[in-house]
């Protein structure tokens, strides 16, 4: 089942997020309708709280962003705990399922040890590189609730604030299913 997208200005998307355990209720369709909800919207990431659950929960698949010579990586991360970032920061056009139409530059740092449970509520720690660990950092931010405008230079912020507004408000035109929270 394909879910509605949490567009910028819903207070899920601030939210830190809460640690789950195995019999957290509709884990496994949560987990396959997120999968979905991905595939449709063209995402290579997404976490619990963009379909309005503040639950410490992400899967990424970065097969999309792969050329041949580098599989990419399809991921369930429940309960994460970055362990260690390391590298010279580099800078990549992030966007955001739940902030259409706005693509920024954010530097992050090209390594990471992640500590995480998968589907199966076993604990794994292992390090990523490259885009799988950009696409991790970005979507372990949401479980911090923090978006990759945040990472953004007060003029950059400054300069994309008034298409914030317009998504908030639900002014923006997107080819998939979102849910706009109308300021009152
Ligand atoms: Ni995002």
């Amino acid at each position: 089942m394909i879910l509605p997208i949490r567009a910028y200005g819903d207070p899920v998307l601030r939210k830190i997020c809460q640690s789950i355990t195995s019999d957290f209720p509709g884990l496994n369709q949560l987990i396959e309708n997120m999968f979905e909800t991905m595939y449709e919207s063209n995402g290579v990431g997404l976490a619990a709280p963009q379909v309005g659950h503040d639950i410490r929960l992400f899967i990424i698949d970065t097969n999309a962003f792969s050329d041949k010579k580098i599989k990419g990586v399809k991921k369930i991360f429940i309960n994460a705990v970055i362990i260690e970032e390391s590298g010279v920061e580099w800078g990549f056009e992030e966007g955001c399922l739940s902030i259409p139409k706005i693509r920024e530059n954010v530097k992050r740092p090209p390594k990471l040890i992640i500590k995480y449970q998968d589907e199966n509520f076993i604990w794994n720690e292992e390090s990523f590189d490259d885009m799988a660990a950009r696409v991790i950092q970005h979507e372990f931010d949401h479980i911090e609730g923090v978006l990759f405008i945040d990472h953004l230079s007060p003029l950059k912020k400054q300069l994309i604030k008034g298409k914030l507004i317009n998504i908030s408000k639900g002014k923006v035109d997107v080819d998939y299913k979102m849910k706009f929270y109308f300021k009152k």
